[in-house]
């Protein structure tokens, strides 16, 4: 079946037949011109009706929203703003959409608005600018992962464990929450529940992921990842999607080349392959999209120590609401100065101090920092947080001994120390985040096609 998009990039022929949304009804009282949508592509086909062929009362139940299937023939358009256009011969309304209760009606509506109807929102172009746009760049993932012969790991989304060991887990049980069952010493007895233990919805698939490249060499996964932060932020959810390569072999320098690579490559992809909804996000909500997007496919990233980044904020001179200190946790205003004011440019930020990173992360020789690597964006701030990872056997343990982690459900993950350890390092992408980014959405609410945040769950 032909769509409006191959329609309007095709020749004038006799015989078609168009299906889609109206988003606009116009004309007087001898001709109407109908713009309808699809979904295949931002821009409308013009319908053209001549009023002595159509029945007075089919053309009331055309309005905004409504759901038609067009028989026409696709001709040459006399009006500038498209190549060609339907001159109807009959029209069939699937479903009308009544104008008294239908939101949709004029443009404009503000975001928080159209959160409220998620469920028709994807019918605005904003949103059918940003969905189009995230389905290339899941489909440029998996190229891009593809083509340099990474394997595609399904990681699972139950879990007993805590693979950051942040404690934001979202638990996943069966047990009667009213009347749960209990041990002799009146904990909760887990051992009665659905399988046999505590698990939770996976925070990264990461931990998985490492069996994974010890074995196919270079893998990634790629699917929802959940977090119960408390964090109402527009860059924070609390169900989003990870991206998350392993690759044996590689150090922090190699890891810090494919990241650079990768948000370059998905960058361009889009540059290359959503024009038509980059134009019109770079029209309708950020003026200066196209050319930031340009610009990081075409500069280096700085690469630069978490303690001269520290130096950088701390010689600012700037105030900023969470002070600056060696051993602080930047917070989203030091990594946007970095980037925004003093560079001008994504920054890979490494070796931060070891308390504010994972366990999981090699160690440097100075006993306080580790081989972790934050790629900084403007407008964004964290989109990647990667790094190589503790190969000793003997310095994982000591590090998850010195953090009072329970080994209990680790010990297959501290196996790959044990048998044929090797380099290796990864990465994880937030989806969402590289969507900011690459739409110029200012809030992650909106590059996802239901969000869920503290208290919001509906659709
Ligand atoms: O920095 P994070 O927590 O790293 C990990 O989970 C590692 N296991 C990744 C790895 O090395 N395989 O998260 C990675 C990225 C962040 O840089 C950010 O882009 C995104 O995931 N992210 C979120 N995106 C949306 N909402 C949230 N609540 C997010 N938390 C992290
Ligand atoms: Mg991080």
């Amino acid at each position: 079946m032909k769509r409006i998009k191959d329609y309007l990039s095709g020749q004038p022929q006799q015989d078609v037949v168009v299906k889609g949304w109206v988003r606009t009804k116009r004309g007087n009282k001898n001709v109407a011109f109908i713009a309808l949508n699809d979904g295949s592509t931002i821009n409308n086909i013009q319908v053209v009706c001549d009023l002595q062929n159509f029945d007075e009362a089919l053309m009331k139940q055309i309005t905004t929203g409504a759901c038609l299937c067009v028989s026409g023939d696709l001709v040459p358009s006399m009006g500038s703003g498209q190549a060609v256009e339907v001159q109807a011969r009959s029209i069939e309304v699937y479903g009308t959409a009544d104008p008294e209760s239908y939101p949709l009606q004029k443009k404009g509506h503000s975001m928080e608005f159209l959160r409220e109807i998620a469920h028709l929102r994807p019918r605005t172009n904003t949103f059918g600018a940003v969905l189009r746009i995230r389905h290339a760049m899941a489909f440029a993932i998996h190229k891009f992962f593809n083509d340099k012969g990474f394997y595609y790991l399904h990681t699972p989304l139950i879990t007993a464990s805590d693979a950051e060991g942040a404690g934001e887990m979202f638990q996943v049980t069966t047990l009667d929450l009213d009347n749960p069952p209990r041990t002799e010493d009146g904990k909760i007895d887990y051992s009665q529940d659905f399988f046999g233990r505590l698990t939770s919805l996976t925070v990264s698939g990461q931990l998985e992921g490492e069996l994974g490249a010890t074995a196919l060499g270079s893998i990634y996964t790629f699917g929802p990842t959940f977090r119960a932060e408390n964090s109402n932020t527009p860059r924070h959810l609390a169900e989003f999607w990870m991206v998350e390569p392993e690759m044996a072999f590689y150090d922090v320098n190699d890891l810090m080349d494919l990241e650079e690579e990768f948000i370059k490559y998905l960058v361009q992809y889009a540059l290359d392959n959503c024009q038509d909804d980059l134009a019109f996000l770079n029209k309708m909500i950020d003026p200066e999209l196209i050319e930031r997007l340009k610009s990081v496919v075409s500069t280096e990233f700085v690469r630069l120590t978490y303690t001269e980044g520290i130096k950088i904020l701390e010689a600012s001179g700037q105030k900023f609401e969470f002070p600056v200190a060696w051993g602080v946790d930047l917070q989203s205003e030091h990594e946007r100065y970095l980037v925004e004011k003093h560079f001008g440019k994504p920054v890979i930020l490494t070796d931060y101090p070891k308390d504010i990173k994972a366990f999981y992360m090699k160690q440097n020789d100075d006993g306080k920092t580790v081989r972790g690597t934050d790629v900084l964006f403007p407008k964004i701030g964290e989109i990647i947080g990667g790094s190589e990872r503790e190969a000793s056997l003997e310095k994982l343990n000591r590090r998850i001994a010195e953090l009072h982690m329970d080994t209990k459900n680790l010990w297959w993950y501290i196996d790959t120390r044990r048998f044929g350890t090797c380099p290796h390092s990864g990465f994880g992408l937030g989806f969402e985040r590289l969507l900011l980014f690459v739409t110029g959405m200012s809030n992650i609410r909106d590059v996802i096609p239901f969000p869920r945040t503290p208290k919001t769950a509906e659709f």
